[in-house]
């Protein structure tokens, strides 16, 4: 057991979150997670409201275990989804980018737990600010929409300059890591590769089977496809898109724009890998295996209590 200031603020087993990756994340995921001992987070961003609503009603039925929603603060309709989260008493809500803090006072005042997620110290300080509860600092060897300061840096500075806890993210995949991110000042890890691979993520074993086969340099961060940069599987498509970026020919920015969420869709709902384009962070270059999230979790929990027993012994010896 590892008891940190996570572990207590969400009232879970492990200091472990899974962390809202679009169409991976659904009620499936986050609910064998919480069931886990960890914290599942819905992603709702590429959710409707409807779909939402119906994403909450499922997870809670799967699982009794705190679970959270993740959302974005500048969504047309984030009022409501707040209110929903309210309503349906979802335990912890989470903000994918900037939060704002009238959401985040509202959520407060009902009892729910607050989190935003931060590429650099300023945002960290700033949501603190705001009164938000935690956060999730992701270093850029995550997947997904990234910033540019790497894991081991940005988690020492976050840590040192707020005083809420800290979730370190990007790059996390084991019990040795969550030790680090203990030394580093964090309160715990965020996962979102290493929870896609897992027997318990809805996603198609084809996809499954094209990050597993990724090195480590496997990966590549690109602005090509939304404008912001955003990290993802080395393949064709992004290849091209990266080369015509280069060479100044070829698609324009706009139409990518438009088809991004098309094209993650196709690849995480229907399998599509021949399109091209799959989020993922660097440490898909180290997973191999496909376990379930109780057998992940339980795994890191084992390795972390090794990894202190050996810390420990070196400075005994
Ligand atoms: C397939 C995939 C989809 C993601 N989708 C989202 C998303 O919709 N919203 C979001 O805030 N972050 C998203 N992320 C980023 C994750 O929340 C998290 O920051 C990242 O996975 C952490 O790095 P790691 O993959 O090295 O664990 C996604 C990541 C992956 C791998």
């Amino acid at each position: 057991m590892i008891a940190t200031r996570l572990t207590e603020l969400f009232g879970i087993r492990y200091p472990v979150v899974q962390a809202a990756m679009g169409y991976v994340s659904g009620p499936r995921l986050a609910a064998a997670t919480s069931n886990a001992g960890g914290l599942g987070l819905i992603a709702s961003a590429t959710m409707s409201l409807a779909e939402l609503e119906g994403a909450i009603a499922e997870t809670a039925a799967r699982t009794s275990a705190p679970f959270g929603v993740n959302l974005r603060a500048d969504a047309p309709d984030a009022a409501e989804r707040v209110r929903l989260i309210v309503s349906a008493h979802v335990p912890v809500a989470s903000f994918a980018q900037a939060p704002k803090p009238e959401l985040i006072a509202t959520l407060k005042e009902a009892g729910v737990v607050t989190i935003a997620s931060v590429g650099a110290r300023r945002h960290a300080e700033k949501a603190a600010g705001w009164g938000i509860d935690a956060v999730i600092a992701t270093g850029g060897e995550g997947g997904g929409h990234v910033g540019a300061v790497p894991t081991s840096l940005l988690i020492p500075q976050v840590a040192a300059a707020v005083d809420i806890p800290v979730i370190a993210a990007g790059g996390f995949f084991d019990g040795r890591g969550l030790v680090a991110a203990l030394a580093w000042g964090a309160a715990g890890i965020a996962m979102g590769t290493r929870f896609l691979l897992t027997s318990d993520s809805p996603v198609a074993d084809a996809v499954k089977r094209v990050y597993l086969a990724a090195g480590l340099d496997g990966t590549v961060v690109t602005t090509r496809v939304d404008g912001m940069p955003l990290r993802v599987l080395r393949t064709t498509m992004i290849d091209r898109l990266e080369g015509e970026e280069r060479g100044g020919s070829g698609l324009g920015q706009e139409l990518m724009a438009d088809d991004a969420p098309v094209l993650l869709r196709a690849a995480m709902v229907d399998g599509r890998t021949d399109l091209g384009l799959m989020s993922s962070g660097q440490v898909t270059g180290l997973i191999d295996d496909l376990p379930s999230c109780a057998e992940l979790i339980e795994g890191i929990m084992a390795e972390a209590g090794a990894t202190l027993e050996r810390l420990a012994a070196a400075r005994e010896a």
